[in-house]
Order: C-alpha cells, then sequence, then structure tokens
C-alpha cells in the first residue's frame, strides 16, 4: 500500500510518517527530500532561483514520476496535493491521509522551524497566524479530498495505523 500523507507545513507528516514506516515495516519517503536531491539544491534555493510555478511543477513531476515501493509512506510537501491534478493522482494511485491541525497549533510549531520554508520565512506572530489562516482555507478544499481525515495532535503511529485501517 502507498500512503500518501498531506497537510499544512509543520502538521507532523515527516515525523508521524517516518514513525508509521517503522511501526509497519514500510519504507518511508520525504517528497521534498526527494525534490532536493533531484535539484541538487535545497528547497529554498530552489525557490530563490526558479520561482514557485517551477518548483510545483518540478514537485508535481517528482512525484507522479517516481518509482515507488510498494509498501511505502510518503510525506509530501504542505502544497503538493493544491497544484495541478496532483489530489486525484495520489487518490488514484494509493491512500491519502490529511494530517489536520488548528492555525494556532501550526503557527506555534512553525515559529521553531520556519527557516527552510520560503513560503512563510519571513512571518512571526500574529502575521504568521493570519498567513497559516487564509491559506489553510484556500488549502482545505483540496486536503479535505483525502480519503482520511486525521487530527494531527498528540497522534502516535499505532493510532494512525487504526485510523487507516492499516492494523
Ligand atoms: C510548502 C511546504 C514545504 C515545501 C515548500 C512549500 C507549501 O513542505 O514543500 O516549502 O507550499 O506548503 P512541508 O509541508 O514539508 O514544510
Amino acid at each position: 500500500m502507498k500512503v500518501f500523507l498531506i497537510g499544512f507545513m509543520g502538521s507532523g507528516k515527516t515525523t508521524i510518517g517516518k514513525k508509521l514506516a517503522n511501526y509497519l515495516k514500510y519504507e518511508f519517503i520525504d517528497l521534498d527530500k526527494l525534490i532536493e536531491s533531484k535539484a541538487g539544491m535545497s528547497i529554498v534555493s530552489y525557490f530563490e532561483l526558479y520561482g514557485e510555478g517551477a518548483f510545483r511543477e518540478l514537485e508535481r513531476d517528482i512525484l507522479q514520476k517516481s518509482e515507488f515501493p510498494e509498501n511505502v509512506i510518503i510525506a509530501t510537501g504542505g502544497g503538493a496535493p493544491c497544484f495541478g491534478d496532483n489530489m486525484e493522482w495520489m487518490n488514484k494511485n494509493g491512500l491519502v491521509a490529511y494530517l489536520s491541525l488548528s492555525p494556532k497549533a501550526l503557527a506555534s510549531r512553525l515559529e521553531h522551524s520556519k527557516t527552510d520554508r520560503p513560503l512563510i520565512r519571513h512571518l512571526k506572530g500574529d502575521e504568521l497566524i493570519d498567513y497559516i489562516s487564509s491559506k489553510l482555507q484556500e488549502r482545505e478544499v483540496y486536503y479535505n479530498q483525502a480519503k482520511y481525515v486525521v487530527s494531527a495532535s498528540d497522534l502516535t503511529a499505532e493510532r494512525l495505523s487504526f485510523y487507516l485501517n492499516l492494523g
């Protein structure tokens, strides 16, 4: 089974994804890391050099053209489901779970780790919360197309596996 974890920046896709993969003895792939290794540079540098449009094309290509293992947890970047036909493609090719969190909870997690995220690196405090609230509202149209919507607060691998009927 290919499991795609989607959700806003800071929702913990990579952290819980690694734990779930470990729990299920699946492989784990971080789409952002895969993009960075194929591009030969960080996502921040890629945004700076080529802009967001080019990044979205690369992201779509790598998502839809990579050969993923049969049993794998794939943590996607927060914007991946919201561009082109990525959401439809993920729903067709695997099981998609949206890790949901409130803007406040996301902001407090992101305050500590936003330097490598080009869309929010210059925001803090209320500005960050406002940005997250409005972006999340736009993006939930896509995120909510996931087969499963799971609250990401206090989530464990065991519980996530149970919610997704993976055992
Ligand atoms: C983005 C999220 C990032 C990364 C890029 C753009 C977004 O991934 O793909 O900075 O548009 O939300 P994470 O969700 O893993 O931070």
